[in-house]
């Protein structure tokens, strides 16, 4: 009887334990948001503090459960047992044991208050052995000499980035290269980082509180409203991250993703030179310059920055290099083809760092895709379908109220739409 009822519950028990620990295969070691798999120092030290607590868990567990069993079985009802009272007089305990038990509860929580404040204090800024005194000021000029000059330059270095939190999407700013959202110049959505420098992340928002999250790399700290947060970063390995908004921020919270590009510090002085492009003037006459046309009079440049073309919008993701990018809209959408990608992982031993170039097909589906359904009405289109990231703020006009702009402006015809993506897939 007793062992049918056993066998029963371990038929029930085990497919559950064996799809719970399911994640935790080596094969899926190498998920995209994994903290199990860390890439830098800050990564490492808060594994560390995990596994900690992982350990004392493990023990506290045992030894509860363990007393939890041998009290069921050792006291369990026995024939004959309905002779003895019901209700066992209250004893008064025993004085050591609970002394023993509060001083052992005080050093479990010592133990795991140490490494955690430790750790708080270590993520807030880069340690000073990290930075060599007085050499953050050869950074700037030796970026604009030459980039092998940098890649001596940039090591060991501090660089500063500042983030900031949208709903829902993230802007990067490297103050250092001039590459700020005043300046028209800041980065959204794609956080480039050269390996094994340290990076101090300033962190704000200009709406409600966000949160700042690469699990692989570091994390998380909230982008706070009025208030300017800070932590440090650092990859050791190159590769293609995945960030996250880890702190729910409304509607698209669960959408609000980046991509953090981990470069040799050469290729990271080349990307910053490409960003500081202005972008290039179309062809007369071709798809893209009627795209470029397109792009103020459906009052797009009100909100998006692009250098060289318009220069008005700053609310806006700055779309200078948009085409440059792996990721569109708050890197929910994947411009790589997935084909191409999952051949790149394979070709690095499954690694899912490693990356496929962008996909010219691919970006241009889901621009058309992402403007289409971004409240940019189609013109046979009743309503937009928000089916990328509901609640998103594009298509702003009934929030600023503007007169003159009304639905009817800012409608787009297949042609349009495609002429205007043709646009902005110039913008490398
Ligand atoms: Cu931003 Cu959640």
């Amino acid at each position: 009887m007793m062992s049918r009822f056993i066998a029963r519950v371990g038929l029930l028990v085990l497919p559950v334990i064996a799809l719970l620990t399911a994640g935790c295969s080596e094969a899926d070691l190498k998920v995209r948001q994994s903290t199990f798999d860390a890439k830098g120092p800050v990564a490492r030290m808060q594994y560390d503090i995990f596994m900690d607590s992982v350990y004392l868990v493990t023990v506290l567990f045992a030894i509860v459960g363990g007393l939890l069993v041998y009290a069921v079985i050792r006291f369990r009802a026995r024939p004959g047992d309905e002779n003895k009272p019901a209700i066992v007089e209250d004893g008064h305990g025993n004085p050591v044991t609970e002394i023993l038990l509060i001083v052992a509860s005080i050093g479990a929580l010592v133990f795991l208050a140490i490494p955690t404040l430790k750790g708080i204090w270590y993520q807030d800024d880069v340690p000073e052995d990290r930075v060599p005194a007085g050499r953050l000021s050869v950074w700037y000029p030796r970026v604009e000499g030459g980039v092998e000059n940098y890649a001596e330059a940039v090591k060991d270095q501090v660089l500063e980035i500042d983030v900031v939190g949208k709903q829902w999407w993230f802007r990067f700013e490297y103050p250092q290269f001039g590459l700020t959202n005043d300046g028209r110049r800041s980065v959204p959505n794609e956080l480039v980082i050269p390996k094994g420098v340290p990076v101090r992340i300033n962190l704000r928002s200009e709406d409600v509180i966000h949160s700042f999250w690469i699990p692989k790399v570091a994390g998380k700290v909230d982008l706070m409203p009025g208030r300017r947060n800070r932590m440090w970063i650092q990859a050791d390995e190159t590769g293609h991250y995945y960030g996250q908004c880890a702190e729910f921020c409304g509607d698209s919270h669960a959408y609000m993703l980046f991509r953090c590009e981990v470069l040799e510090p050469a290729d990271f002085a080349r990307w910053v030179r490409a960003q500081k492009q202005d972008a290039p003037e179309p062809p007369a006459g071709s798809k893209a310059a009627e795209g470029k046309a397109l792009f103020a009079a459906k009052t797009c440049a009100m909100c998006h920055n692009v250098s060289g073309h318009f220069g008005a919008g700053a609310f806006g993701p700055d779309l200078t290099h948009v085409a440059s990018r792996k990721s569109l809209a708050g890197a929910w959408l994947d411009n790589r083809n997935p084909e191409a990608q999952r051949a790149a992982e394979a070709a690095a031993g499954g690694n899912t760092e490693a990356s496929a170039p962008v996909d010219r097909a691919v970006q241009k589906a889901n621009l058309i895709r992402w403007i289409g359904s971004s409240g940019v009405l189609h013109a046979e289109a009743a309503e937009p379908t928000r089916d990328v990231k509901p609640g998103n703020r594009m298509h702003y006009y009934k929030m600023f109220n503007v007169a003159g702009l009304n639905e009817t402006k800012t409608k787009l015809t297949p042609s349009e739409l495609d002429a205007l993506a043709e646009y902005l897939l110039t913008l490398k």
